[in-house]
């Protein structure tokens, strides 16, 4: 099997973790990296052999070796990169969320439709073997029916907000994983109503919420709570405090994501580093990040479908937009 010639789009906090795992990636190569902060590319690149380093990803789009593109430019300027990749015929990864409104995403999905290439959506969890032992147990329905489903996602104050503060709502961030997360467990169920409510005490400054709290009814009476917040004490033993509980008719399933297995105390304080989503073992990133990357170059090398589609990400883009209104609202929305 040849290689596939990859190029990442937007070298930032994820994309330069993307471009390490293509790097070292077997089956894939690292062939050129684009961001307008070139001094950031070209850290992003030094690990790649023969890596091209962009300002523009136009340019990056003209270079014949590029097949495929990891866009991982932040969550409201997702669509003009996807449009253009499309149309240069480059088969594309994007990073969650799909995009940050329902028409942006509408025209991502039919961009690539359109141009034939593959849309590969980046939702992590649907790779980490914790979640996906719960999907296995569903599929198998070992447990019965499920009755309710709780997910949380927290994280440090000191990490989300100074990174995204002003420009980015919580739970289009960050709850809209566990959303997808949800979708998948409970399909074919769909959602139909949602009620939420969110409080900004520390960060209302910054126009972005400290938590926020929702429940979402699917079609068949099930439901699902959702607790998102980026307001943990700086002092919070854990980068992501992670929970995911399946409760059904008969058993419950539990992930309890807040450790990962591991405790250090050191000279400086104590620390329970990721060993799930990009943990660096080796030199190397390993975890749910590396196999969903692995799998959309797999499924462009193989020209078989992608594990999440644009219209999955289309479908958790619309809980998640319900749950903003609903917060803002006061009432419960009807997803539709
Ligand atoms: N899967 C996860 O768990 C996870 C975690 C964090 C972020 N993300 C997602 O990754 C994406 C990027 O987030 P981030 O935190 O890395 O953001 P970031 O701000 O750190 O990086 C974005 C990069 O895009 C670059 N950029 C801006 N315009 C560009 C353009 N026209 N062409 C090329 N590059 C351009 C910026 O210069 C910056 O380097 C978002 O969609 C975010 O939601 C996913």
């Amino acid at each position: 099997m040849n290689e596939v010639n990859v190029g990442v789009i937007g070298t930032g906090w994820m994309g330069s973790l993307h471009a390490k795992v293509l790097s070292r990636l077997p089956g894939a190569k690292l062939v050129a990296v684009a961001d307008p902060d070139v001094e950031r590319a070209s850290l992003a690149a030094r690990e790649a052999d023969g890596c091209t380093v962009y300002q523009t990803y136009d340019e990056l789009l003209s270079d014949d070796r590029v097949q495929a593109v990891s866009i991982c430019t932040r969550d409201t300027l997702h669509l003009a990169p996807v449009r253009a990749a499309a149309q240069a015929g480059k088969h594309v990864f994007l990073e969650k969320p799909i995009a940050s409104n329902v028409e942006e995403a509408e025209a991502i999905i039919s961009a690539c439709h359109a141009a034939g290439v593959k849309l590969a959506i980046g939702f992590l969890l649907r790779f980490d073997p914790r979640f996906r032992h719960i999907k296995d147990l569903l599929e198998r329905g070992a447990l019965g029916e499920p009755i309710h489903v709780y997910a949380r996602r927290n994280s440090p104050r000191n990490v989300g907000p100074a990174r995204y503060g002003g420009s980015l709502p919580l739970a289009l961030h960050v709850t809209s994983h566990d959303v997808d997360a949800v979708l998948w467990y409970l399909h074919p169920r769909q959602p139909v109503s949602v009620y939420a409510q969110s409080v900004s005490k520390l960060f209302g400054s910054l126009g972005i919420d400290d938590s926020i709290l929702s429940i979402v009814r699917f079609d068949d009476g099930t439901l699902a709570e959702f607790e998102s917040s980026w307001a943990l004490p700086e002092t919070s033993r854990t980068q992501i405090d992670a929970r995911m509980e399946v409760l059904c008719t008969e058993g419950v399933v539990e992930i309890d994501g807040a450790e990962a297995g591991v405790y250090v105390a050191g000279r400086n304080g104590v620390d329970y580093p990721d060993t799930y989503y990009w943990p660096e073992v080796g030199g190397m990133i390993a975890g749910d990040l590396r196999e969903e990357l692995a799998d959309f170059v797999d499924a462009v090398a193989l020209d078989r479908p992608v594990s999440v589609t644009g219209e999955e990400g289309l479908a958790a883009l619309r809980v998640v937009l319900k749950m903003i209104e609903s917060a803002r609202s006061g009432r419960a929305e009807t997803i539709s």
